[in-house]
């Protein structure tokens, strides 16, 4: 159930239209109609000026995110919508907009709303006009976003349908490719949301792995495969297999790919295919957890009320191999989904005992709620065998990733730092923060075990999502690898803007932005120390 509302692009405003959105820039003197909007659609009057007395009153000056709604004749509602100060060079802005603009425009009928048809005046030459229609389409899309398919009665919706205007000329391709774009980014971060919405009752491993099937398969140069128990356990995933133990509910590992067209009429290389000089290969990971109940270190009643969203870190995964197609992503994608609960059943994995994991590599497990990097280093070591040109692992890692950055900034850790900068520049053109966050070497010492290779965690209250992450780096065999620690960024408690209360989604749109940018990934570093055989 993706978000309600449908966008398009058009020339002329739809019949019966109930909500007109212009763009109003923020000027030192006061909020200022956008330059070069044209003074008719159709039928229809624009406004000529902003009202400074009115917008004052209600403290609307124009910034990027406000609204204010206009009666100019009955039956319309005229929404200005902000978009800040020229010129607009940042897609966030407008992506703000096309979410203040849903968020004012109330529940049902039709909308549209007005860019200019020559942006330079606006916006001067950093954004494109598909690049404005894509990021209207995204914020307002993302804004009307709702979860009821458990209520009896839905709650009241969104707008049905928004047009996007591009004054006087009809439109070119370039804003119907846009308003596409922007649709399919839409619809992966909602598929995310959806997944990890989801009760966890509902969302078991084998229903998360199914859902993945029903999402990508048949998709255009796109395939999926699931791994049950049994092949999970023929492959030795000991961290997987280990944190399964505790549930009734057999664990699952999903991959899925996609590939690039050749561009040639030619069949694509095959899956899994190691070729020189084909397109880059990026793997992508993601934590699974469909239910963290700490296992046998259980959490408090409290700690466990929002564990349905741990496999947020999967769920993003999937989304995006759902949108590598649609938006024609010029890389080879893998994606792996390690898919668990967390229970502390009759045979769970107790503390103290000593996990081997697929690389060889063993595992003191001191504390069970320290799960997601033994599940992820199954899965790590899994992507690290593909020699892939990246990995990049998405997890609901750590409270105290929370701790650190809180809600809206995520942690971004990588190897070489270069990977951690590509994720970081990705975020800001997606309108996702991330920062980076150190892999010093003198805290390795934090996870030496007494019995085994490394044990699951650091020292109580020292640096908990720097520790996790250092575990995590262990198993990536030195390919170029970043990790995006989402405990804090992958649930809101408020919808704001186009943030929804409960999952966001967090996590797609950077995934995304990194996959679409055709720069060169950097080389692999240096093989980290192989694990002893002796112990
Ligand atoms: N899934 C949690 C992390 C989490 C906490 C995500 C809060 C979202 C909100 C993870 O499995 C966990 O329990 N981590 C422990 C690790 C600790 C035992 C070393 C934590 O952060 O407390
Ligand atoms: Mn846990
Ligand atoms: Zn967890």
């Amino acid at each position: 159930m993706p978000a309600d509302l449908q966008v398009a692009a058009a020339s002329v405003p739809p019949d019966g239209l109930d909500v007109l959105g212009v763009p109003v820039v923020a000027d030192d003197d006061g909020p200022r109609l956008m330059p070069g909007l044209p003074a008719h659609l159709g039928e229809l009057e624009l406004p000529v000026t902003v009202d400074r007395t009115l917008a004052q009153r209600h403290g609307f000056n124009g910034t990027a995110g406000q609204s204010l709604v206009l009666r100019p004749a009955a039956g319309l509602e005229v929404v200005l919508i902000g978009v800040g100060p020229a010129p607009v060079g940042e897609a966030e802005r407008w992506r703000r907009a096309g979410a203040a603009l849903v968020r004012a425009a109330g529940a049902g009928g039709e909308g549209a709303v007005v860019v200019p048809a020559d942006l330079a005046p606006a916006c001067g030459d950093e954004l494109s006009l598909d690049a404005v229609a894509a990021a209207l389409t995204e914020g307002a899309m993302l804004a009307a976003y709702r979860f009821d398919g458990y209520r009896s009665s839905p709650r009241p919706g969104s707008l049905e349908r928004l047009v996007v205007l591009r004054g006087e000329a009809p439109p070119g391709t370039s804003l119907e490719r846009g308003v596409s774009r922007g649709d399919a980014v839409a619809r992966a971060v909602a598929l995310a949301r959806d997944l990890a919405n989801t009760p966890a009752s509902d969302l078991t491993p084998r229903a998360l792995a199914e859902r993945a099937v029903q999402q990508l398969d048949g998709l255009p140069r796109t395939s999926v495969e699931v791994w049950d128990e049994h092949r999970i356990a023929t492959e030795r995933l000991g961290g997987l297999l280990g944190v399964s133990r505790g549930s009734t509910e057999p664990p699952r590992l999903v991959w899925a790919r996609y590939h690039p067209a050749t561009g040639g009429p030619g069949e694509p290389p095959a899956a899994g295919g190691e070729g020189e000089g084909g397109p880059a290969h990026v793997v992508l990971v993601g934590k699974g957890i469909t239910f963290d109940s700490g296992g046998l270190s259980l959490k408090t009643a409290d700690g466990m009320t929002t564990m349905k969203t741990d496999m947020t870190g999967a769920a993003v995964v999937l989304a995006v191999l759902a949108a590598c197609h649609a938006l024609e992503v010029p890389v080879r994608v893998t994606a792996i989904a390690p898919m668990t609960e967390n229970m502390p059943g009759g045979a769970a994995v107790k503390p103290g005992d000593v996990l081997t994991m697929r690389n060889g590599m063993t595992v003191e497990v001191l504390n069970t709620d320290a799960e997601g990097r033994l599940v992820l280093a199954d899965a790590l070591a899994l992507a690290a065998e593909l020699r892939p040109d990246a990995v990049v692992d998405v997890a609901t890692l750590t409270g105290a990733a929370r701790i650190a950055l809180g809600t809206s900034i995520a942690p971004v850790y990588g190897r070489p730092q270069e990977m951690a900068d590509r994720l970081q520049g990705a975020a800001a053109r997606a309108g996702e923060q991330l920062w980076p966050m150190p892999l010093p070497e003198e805290y390795e010492s934090h996870f030496d075990s007494d019995v085994a290779d490394m044990k699951n965690i650091g020292k109580a209250g020292e640096a908990g999502s720097i520790v996790a992450a250092l575990i995590l780096a262990r198993f990536t065999a030195g390919l170029p690898w970043a990790h995006l620690d989402i405990a804090g960024t992958g649930r809101s408690t408020e919808s704001a803007g186009y943030r929804s209360k409960g999952a966001t989604g967090f996590g797609v749109r950077t995934l995304l932005e990194l996959l679409l940018d055709e720069l060169p990934l950097p080389p692999p570093g240096p093989l980290p120390v192989p694990p002893s055989a002796d112990h």
